[in-house]
């Protein structure tokens, strides 16, 4: 086990370049499955989900290489179609193998992935909607097992906004024999990322950016070479980072589009910002003013920046709201805050940041990754010395985040630790 030790009060400044997205990485790797070949995704993060889901993609016959930046793919030779529950278990987004799987060759084992350290995260969309294209799906020893001759066009409706079930649905569309119509589709940049992959490749959709996509499905896709979308989480991590140590600091290789809500929440607190095609500065030098903010599905402020924000507002001059819509009781972070000296509190999908508390170092936990990222910055604020625990949750999401935060001036170490 790592942990990262804190001395507080430094401010950030200087530059950061910010990775490809995990999450778009995470969509575009299945991919893989849907026809065999050589595929090279550049731009690819080096973290810790990049590499659970090269096994996972490894396990079931694709041969994977990760060179620099680049990932090779080669799914030549796919040799099993079971995700089992030593791989789905350590990433909840090893779901995404099933509409390839299923869609291409007709079955596919998948472990039912579980529990969540943030709450309730079902997946009765990923199902509903396969089922609806015709997989017939059953539930045994905790895992689905979904079977068809071949998928069958259809119109899904999805009751919720979700990145993850478009994601698989849409996969598994792209070769169902006629048309398909997805409604509510999730407009995450990483959802039209994969669209515009699978377009490459040879598939018919179109309503890329909306909320409906029309699909005629192919016989067959045919492989390709694609660069991942930066990392619009990350990014904003830094960028509060650097406004919450009052610093200034340009974060480079990003797009500010898909930042608005959070550069908008960033100008509101009274950060000065310089946007430019594909870098954004952001300076602050006073106490920011609260600002409140409620996570929406994109374009809304992104409930994977909440916890950051919360933070952030450690120094307001006034109590900011926190509201997660999206996962009401992510929140875990909050008693860890707490240890650091945080006045907040806490009620059904809320968390109340009082601002201007004295913050002193001290000893963390992390319970997932934005969690862990809302605690290093915290301690970043904080008088003295933090040790924050189990950082393996924030290596699934951020490569190297101590050297990037060291290269910006910020005194955070790596150790091992006997404690879990
Ligand atoms: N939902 C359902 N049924 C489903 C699927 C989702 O009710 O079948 C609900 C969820 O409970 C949630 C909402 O729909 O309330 C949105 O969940 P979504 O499916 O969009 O989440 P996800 O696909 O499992 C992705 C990201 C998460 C991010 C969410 C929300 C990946 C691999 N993961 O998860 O990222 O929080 O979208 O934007 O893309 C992270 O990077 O830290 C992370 C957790």
């Amino acid at each position: 086990m790592d942990k990262f030790v804190i001395h507080g009060g430094r401010r950030l400044q200087g530059s950061v370049t910010i990775s490809g997205a995990k999450n778009a990485s995470l969509a575009l790797m299945p991919t893989s499955l849907l026809a065999p070949g050589k595929y090279e995704l550049s731009n690819t993060p080096r973290n810790r989900d990049v590499t659970t889901f090269s096994h996972l993609l490894e396990s079931l016959g694709v041969q994977a290489e990760l060179n620099g930046n680049t990932l090779v793919l080669d799914s030549s030779n796919i040799t099993s179609h079971e995700a089992p529950y030593e791989q789905v278990k350590q990433m909840r987004a090893s779901i995404y193998v099933l509409g390839p799987l299923v869609a291409r060759f007709g079955e596919a084992k998948v472990s039912l992935p579980g529990g969540c350290n943030f709450g309730p995260r079902p997946i009765d969309l990923h199902l509903k909607g396969l089922e609806k294209l015709g997989a017939n799906i059953t539930l045994e020893g905790g895992y689905i097992h979904a079977h068809c001759k071949r998928l069958q066009g259809a119109h899904f409706h999805f009751d919720v906004s979700s990145v993850g079930a478009s994601v698989n649905i849409m996969m598994a569309a792209t070769l169902a024999a006629g048309h398909t119509t997805l409604t509510n589709v999730a407009l995450e940049p990483e959802v039209t990322a994969l669209a515009l992959m699978l377009i490459k490749m040879g598939a018919r959709i179109e309503g890329l950016g909306t909320t409906t996509l029309e699909i005629d499905g192919v016989d067959e896709l045919k492989p390709v070479n694609d660069s991942t979308i930066p990392d619009r989480i990350e990014a904003a991590t830094y960028l509060i980072a650097a406004a919450a140590t009052r610093g200034s600091v340009t974060a480079h290789n990003v797009d500010a589009h898909h930042l608005t809500a959070v550069l908008q929440a960033l100008e509101d607190s009274g950060c000065e910002l310089d946007v430019t095609e594909n870098s954004i500065h952001v300076n602050m030098d006073a106490n920011p003013k609260p600002v409140d903010i409620t996570t929406a599905p994109y374009p809304g402020y992104p409930t994977d920046a909440q916890a950051q924000w919360s933070a952030y507002m450690l120094n307001a001059t006034g109590t900011a709201r926190i509201k997660d819509t999206i996962y009401p009781t992510r929140f875990g972070y909050v008693p860890e805050l707490h240890r650091l000296g945080a006045t907040i509190d806490t009620d059904d999908s809320s968390c109340f940041v009082k601002g201007g508390a004295r913050l002193t170092g001290a000893t963390v936990m992390s319970s997932d990754l934005r969690a862990s990222a809302s605690l290093v910055i915290a301690a970043m604020m904080a008088e003295g010395e933090s040790e924050i625990l189990r950082v393996y949750h924030i290596d699934r999401g951020y490569a190297s985040i101590e050297t990037r935060l060291t290269e910006l001036g910020a005194s955070i170490r790596r150790e091992q630790t006997a404690e879990y």
